[in-house]
């Protein structure tokens, strides 16, 4: 069976195409390396021992993408090409509404002609917005803070409208927390350009000395240290919620949303410290102020993905911590 990863050259797309080979899956992947590279494609080839296709596109390019649907049999798709840095998105609004949600409008009519009526899509907690309490379902209200929660929260009601219309689809929308680690192999992992915005790529960068010290944002938060609380999830583990989430389209139809968390939040204090002990290197910091759109705490019920695909979070904060730092100090300067 051929499943159609787009993104699949970045950070989260490549340990899933490891996931779906090492599952039996062909794959085919469609990414126009505008954050990522082909180095990742290989490796993931290395990792696996497995071959898959590759195709240098951009999902806007409909025809292209047409290309790739008349020349493989496509089964089912994982869509998780888009832009996703907030900061840049509130920037740049008009390319973050063109890329994540046109991007996803000509898949989806790509999907159609061709009778290709399975997806799993990479949404976010950010589609929360503000959360009134903790731990977050995927019941709780729903609202965006910014573009790029926007182009995600467009996605997810377009989605639901496609299904509205056509029954015949089966889509699983996932959201995910805060997505940390890398493969165990440290052939492949989370290799940000420029100065990394989100915690663990700027402490690794910090521990293998690329970066002086880590700014924390915010000591006065409503939390067990004043500092910011997340949910982070291992990057296996997020990958191996696609293979179920995968599963699940195969097997019914319909329209489903799941939190892909682990239900436990860490300050950024107590992720320093865990970072510390399984590294053996000292992470040097100093507070700031607190980052404009920041949230004070978010973390998952994961107990739904639990309960209808069997899936849940297994690996620890200091197996995240390890391999990220696996993957940092065997790749220097990524994949580069
Ligand atoms: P990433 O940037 O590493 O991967 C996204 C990939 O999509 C990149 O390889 C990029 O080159 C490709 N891409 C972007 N626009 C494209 C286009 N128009 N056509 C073809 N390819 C395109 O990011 P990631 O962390 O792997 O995230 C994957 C998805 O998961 C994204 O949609 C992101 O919004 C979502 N997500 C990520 C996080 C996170 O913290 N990493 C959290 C929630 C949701
Ligand atoms: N933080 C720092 N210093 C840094 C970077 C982050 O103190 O240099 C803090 C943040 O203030 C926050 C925590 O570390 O308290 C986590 O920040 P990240 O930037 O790693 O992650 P966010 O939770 O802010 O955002 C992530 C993704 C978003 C997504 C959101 C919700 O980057 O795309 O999770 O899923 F929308």
């Amino acid at each position: 069976m051929t499943i159609l990863v787009t993104g699949g050259a970045g950070y989260i797309g490549s340990h899933i195409c490891v996931e779906l080979l090492q599952h039996g899956y062909e794959v085919v992947v469609v990414d126009n390396l505008s954050n990522s590279s082909f180095e990742s494609i290989k490796r993931v080839k290395a990792i696996t021992g497995k071959d898959m296709k590759f195709y240098q596109i951009d999902i806007l390019e409909q025809e292209k993408l047409d290309l790739v649907f008349s020349e493989n049999t496509i089964e089912g798709v994982i869509h998780l090409a888009g832009l996703k840095v907030v900061g840049e998105s509130v920037q740049n609004p008009l390319q973050y509404y063109k890329n994540n949600l046109i991007g996803t409008l000509v898949l989806c009519e790509v999907m159609d002609k061709y009778n290709v009526k399975k997806m799993v899509f990479s949404s976010s907690a950010t589609v929360y917005g503000i959360p009134k309490k903790v731990p977050i379902s995927e019941d709780f209200s729903l609202g965006a803070t910014n573009p790029y929660g926007r182009t995600k929260l467009m996605v997810e009601e377009v989605l639901r409208d496609y299904y509205i219309s056509n029954h015949n689809w089966s889509i699983v929308i996932l959201r995910y927390f805060n997505p940390i680690g890398a493969h165990p192999s440290g052939k492949i992992g989370e290799d940000p350009s420029g100065i990394p915005n989100n915690l663990m790529p700027y402490v690794t960068q910090v521990a293998v000395g690329k970066l002086k010290e880590l700014t924390v944002f915010g000591n006065d938060y409503p939390t067990v240290d004043g500092t910011g609380v997340r949910d982070y999830i291992h990057i296996v583990d997020l990958a191996k919620g696609h293979m179920k989430a995968l599963e699940k389209t195969m097997t019914s139809k319909g329209i489903e949303v799941y939190n892909l968390g682990t239900g436990i939040g860490y300050s950024v204090l107590e992720i320093i410290a865990a970072f510390e002990k399984v590294s053996g290197r000292k992470i040097p910091y100093k507070f700031a102020e607190r980052r404009a759109g920041d949230i004070a705490i978010c973390y998952a019920n994961p107990l739904k993905a639990k309960i209808d695909l069997g899936w849940i979070a297994k690996r620890g904060i200091e197996e995240m911590c390890a391999d990220s730092w696996n993957w940092q100090s065997k790749n220097m300067n990524g994949y580069s």
